[in-house]
């Protein structure tokens, strides 16, 4: 069994269309943490103490957001730049995080085709993201291509968003359960390439 957190960064949750039921799925499944953070957090002021011991007693963070400019809401970036502390995620003595998992599960208002070099964003998703990739490489996680929701305004009306939903959970319970093939998962470009790499029994 490993300790999954998913924390969650969603500012206008009132209008969520998908995010919002990702969340309540994060929320339901057996032994796994759950943080929303801007419900912890409506002013900014994380803390830090808190967030850091959170991180110790987990093995796999999930980052759920939707991307925004082409990057996390502010509030998941403020928290990486307080809570990665030298001297805690890097840098002397900056080892805390070696060896735990990071998995970026996002929603995106793009289609997949537009995230690409010919397309109307130039670059793939993976590489936008490449900061949060390279953050983890930087701390010693293991960094999980992302899970992405292309298109995700329209999930509903394509009926995609069930399926979508009910991957999440997969993920979160192999996750936790020890059954998530990382190794697989880290031959792709994005987590959502295809079917989940999970392990029938370990
Ligand atoms: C401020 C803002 C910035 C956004 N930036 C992007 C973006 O860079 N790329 C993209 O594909 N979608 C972008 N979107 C669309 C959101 O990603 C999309 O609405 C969200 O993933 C849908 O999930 P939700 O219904 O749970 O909010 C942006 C939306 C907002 C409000």
């Amino acid at each position: 069994m490993s300790k999954v957190m998913v924390l969650f960064a969603h500012p206008g949750q009132r209008h969520s269309q998908i995010n919002l039921d990702l969340a309540n799925v994060a929320r339901s499944v057996d032994d796994i943490g759950f943080v929303d953070l801007y419900a912890d957090y409506p002013r900014f002021k994380i803390d830090v103490d808190r967030e850091q011991e959170r991180l110790l007693v987990h093995d796999v963070i999930v980052f759920q957001f939707p991307v925004y400019w082409y990057s996390t809401p502010s509030l998941l970036k403020e928290w990486q730049d307080l809570v990665l502390e030298y001297g805690f995620a890097y840098g002397p003595g900056g080892d805390k995080l070696a060896g735990k998992l990071l998995v970026p599960v996002v929603t995106a208002g793009g289609l997949q085709d537009a995230y690409r070099e010919d397309g109307r964003n130039n670059f793939p998703l993976r590489t936008l993201l490449s900061p949060l990739e390279q953050t983890a490489n930087l701390c010693q996680m293991v960094y999980v291509p992302p899970l992405v929701l292309f298109a995700a305004l329209s999930a509903r009306n394509d009926g995609r968003a069930d399926d979508h939903i009910k991957q999440y959970r997969l993920l979160l319970e192999a996750l936790r359960d020890g059954r998530f093939d990382v190794e697989a998962a880290r031959r792709r470009d994005l987590l959502s390439d295809g079917a989940l790499p999970v392990l029938e029994s370990v």
